[in-house]
């Protein structure tokens, strides 16, 4: 689909604290989950670690300098909890805060729009020894947390995320063990969501009260579109039980008040303990949903419990450097679908992009052939939903440049800008250059 976007359509890129910012040690910053998880041997495909990454907590200009380059019009990037209160609680590090001020007032100059994130997944390493996630004492520092952030920036940040992606941390730091704090345990990882999303909601009314009546609050989930292998009735029931696991189990408590009925049926005496008032704050009304879409699952029936459900990939399409099926479709069936059964007041893509780890040529270039064609195919998914009637307002790549892309290290680059990670040096590539033409032209063009 071919046109033009919306005159106020918010094109943007997006990163997170710890895989940009390094400065580990700096300004007295506390130890994280992250710094933690990736001394242990074994747990980074390339033994990298955030300690320096991108080094934007120096060179944060040259950042704002590559998106003013491409004419973004805002940025989303996460605060480090553990630079605000190291502990987690208590003791303020106002060098911290100070950090996150003068980095706002910098975008805010740029004219480009901040898009504050306060938890991407570096908990305190304080916290984490008093159980993290698993105790409930940790909704309550993160509350004061947020409300120490808004309470400095509210009157300059437009729009806040509470927390990315919940579910990445559970399937990832719970389940499978890849990401911090690497435990696998699936009681354990639905009682971390749960208070995951009961901290989302505790932070919503803290936001509020100290912003403007306009501020605009959300949270960001990261979907994936789960469709049947074969048009066998058992594989459409695991496409749903797989949409379940990995898209409703968070949609439904955020914009209905409760859990699906299928999904507590199925992780039975695994399913959270709620307390009475959870549900009731967990869906109090957003002003936003971000929504990071990727890629889509291919699924069919399994015998093996307790989902009953095995991957299914198909052959014959294209891949990124991960493997990710490219399968931009799937963009608009999330947007829709969404519009369709939570009816979010508006949304963000707040994450969409692909491996391309292609280097820069001998002009300096990195033609990132897989990125564009990722762009071209997904950009035109994006007017074709404004066109069924879903209330888009924005779009943020992927991410603004090469950065510390978690168990995999530096092996994976997801930037519209190439970072040289031996010297920092940053230069856009040709998506970066594309990007740039598409944000002037405001329009879709067909492939
Ligand atoms: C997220 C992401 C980012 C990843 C990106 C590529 O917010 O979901 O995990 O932090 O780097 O999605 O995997």
């Amino acid at each position: 689909m071919a046109g033009q976007f919306p005159a106020n359509f918010l094109w943007g890129a997006s990163t997170s604290a710890y895989q940009v910012e390094g400065a580990t040690r700096t300004d007295g910053r506390g130890e994280t989950t992250w710094d933690r998880f990736v001394r242990t041997p074994g747990r980074v495909t390339d033994g990298g670690t955030g300690d320096v990454a991108c080094d934007s907590y120096h060179r944060y200009e040259e950042d704002i300098a590559l998106l003013t380059q491409m004419g973004c019009k805002a940025y989303i990037f996460s605060t480090a909890w553990a630079r605000v209160y190291p502990e987690g609680y208590g003791r303020l590090n106002g060098d911290g805060l100070d950090y996150y001020e003068r980095f706002v007032d910098a975008l805010l100059a740029a004219g480009i729009a901040p898009v504050l994130t306060l938890y991407h997944w570096d908990l305190p390493q304080a916290l984490q020894a008093r159980g993290g996630w698993l105790n409930r004492d940790t909704i309550s520092a993160f509350t004061q947390y947020a409300d120490t952030v808004s309470r400095r920036l509210g009157d300059r940040v437009g729009r806040w995320v509470t927390i990315n992606e919940p579910e990445t941390e559970v399937s990832h730091g719970y389940l499978t063990g890849e990401h911090a704090p690497g435990i696998r345990n699936r009681k354990t990882a639905l009682q971390v969501g749960h208070h995951l999303l009961v901290a989302h909601g505790e932070a919503v009314p803290v936001l509020r009260g100290n912003g403007p009546g306009d501020m605009q609050i959300g949270v960001v989930l990261d979907l994936v579109p789960a469709y049947p292998a074969s048009d066998r009735a058992e594989d459409e029931r695991a496409a749903v039980r797989q949409d379940g696991v990995t898209n409703r189990w968070y949609l439904d408590p955020i914009f209905k008040g409760q859990y699906p009925d299928d999904l507590l049926e199925l992780y039975a005496a695994d399913a959270p303990e709620t307390q009475t008032t959870d549900m009731t704050k967990i869906a109090r009304p957003l002003d936003f949903l971000g929504i990071n879409y990727y890629t889509r699952n291919v699924v069919r029936d399994d015998p093996a419990p307790p989902l009953h459900v095995a991957p299914e990939p198909p052959d014959g399409v294209e891949r990124g450097g991960n493997g990710a099926e490219i399968y931009p479709e799937g963009s608009y069936d999330t947007l829709t679908r969404v519009h369709r059964d939570y009816a979010p007041p508006a949304i963000y893509v707040t994450e969409n992009g692909v491996v391309d780890n292609t280097e820069p040529d001998g002009t300096g270039m990195a033609h990132d052939r897989v990125r564009l064609d990722y762009l071209r195919g997904h950009v035109p998914q994006l007017l074709r939903a404004i066109g069924a009637g879903v209330p888009l307002r924005g779009y943020f790549h992927w991410s603004l440049m090469d950065n510390f892309e978690w168990n995999f290290g530096y092996t994976m680059r997801f930037g519209l800008a190439h970072v040289d990670h031996s010297s920092g040096d940053r230069s856009l590539k040709e998506s970066g250059h594309w990007y740039t033409r598409l944000i002037a032209d405001n329009e879709a063009r067909d492939v």
